[in-house]
């Protein structure tokens, strides 16, 4: 399989980019709503990929937070309004239960020439929708916190008013602290679910790993040194070879060997049930977050 068809093509869209953009009436500014995790992520990846600091801005909620932002960045901290009215792009990034008061701010000073990307887990773009004034472009994207060493993995769906040149603005966005996907926006929540979720099940499982390591009598450091690059070592074999795990974990599974010793003890215990039941779980966790905002 080769893993590059599923990125998308930026540079072959005919549309509008930040960098065309820039060239017919100057580039675009970026305000980020909410800089917590996520939002600094994307701060500081769009400041390594080449924006300026006067480029960019972000509001949040306590001022020792935004003196921490500005003194680590040199970007702007601003209100609400004020974002709204010098942002060409607005990337929300507050958590989904704090979207109704940011809504209720945002909706008397945005217009449709303004675009809207939202990185809220679960809450769909119609949301936006039916809360900011009409013809207001919004694009929902889910990226996930590997973006904070520049590796996310960024799914992008557009609202009703939302077209190609938008989409393309937020493409190459993300992909300067990452990589980006279009899917429908039905399929967000899987994608929440995968993606979003998905450095945690990572984590949790190089975690399970070094407990392992310690069981069988290694030092903590030795495991951890061990495990983690075996997880460097395995996800960039997957992202370089373009081979199916399968095939890659067969190659590593010899008859009578001790791979497969561990393997049965694996499938034993239900762990690939465990992982599918786990991730469903997830996705609809996700859809109750959107059902939260449902009007009625
Ligand atoms: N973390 C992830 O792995 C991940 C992955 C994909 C997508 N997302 C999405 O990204 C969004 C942000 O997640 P996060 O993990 O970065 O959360 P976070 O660290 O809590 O960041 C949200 C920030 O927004 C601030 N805030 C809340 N309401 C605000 C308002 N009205 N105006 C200005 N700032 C406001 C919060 O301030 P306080 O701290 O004072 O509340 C906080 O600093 C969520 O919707 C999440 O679903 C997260």
């Amino acid at each position: 399989m080769c893993r590059t068809t599923l990125l998308v093509a930026t540079r072959q869209d005919p549309v509008v980019s930040l960098t065309d953009m820039t060239e017919e009436k100057g580039r675009p500014t970026i305000a980020v709503l909410g800089a917590g995790k996520i939002g600094e992520a994307l701060l500081s990846g769009l400041l390594h990929g080449g924006r300026q600091a006067d480029e960019l801005l972000f509001t949040e909620r306590y001022p020792e937070r935004s003196a921490q932002l500005t003194s680590a960045y040199g970007i702007r901290a601003t209100d609400v309004p004020t974002a709204a009215k010098t942002a060409d792009v607005l990337v929300v990034a507050v958590k989904p239960q704090d979207i109704e008061p940011l809504l209720d701010e945002l909706a008397p000073v945005v217009d449709a020439e303004t675009l809207v990307v939202s990185l809220c887990a679960g809450l769909p773009t119609s949301l936006f929708e039916r809360r900011l004034p009409a013809g207001v472009p919004v694009v929902r994207a889910m990226p996930n916190t590997p973006m904070l060493v520049g590796e996310a993995m960024s799914a992008i769906s557009p609202g009703t008013h939302a077209e190609a040149e938008h989409l393309a603005v937020v493409e190459e966005m993300l992909s300067t602290v990452g990589k980006v996907v279009r899917v429908p926006e039905a399929q967000q929540d899987a994608v929440t679910a995968l993606s979003g979720s998905g450095p945690a099940y990572f984590f949790f499982l190089v975690e399970a790993m070094i407990d392992a390591g310690i069981l069988l009598g290694l030092p903590r450091a030795v495991a951890e040194a061990l495990i983690i690059q075996s997880a460097v070592g395995a996800a960039t074999m997957l992202a370089q070879t373009g081979e199916h795990p399968v095939i890659l974990r067969e190659a590593v599974t010899s008859p009578a060997g001790t791979t497969i010793s561990a393997i049965r003890e694996l499938e034993k215990h239900g762990v690939r049930a465990a992982l599918i039941a786990a991730i469903e779980a997830a996705r609809d966790r996700s859809r109750e977050l959107g059902a939260a905002h449902e009007p009625g």
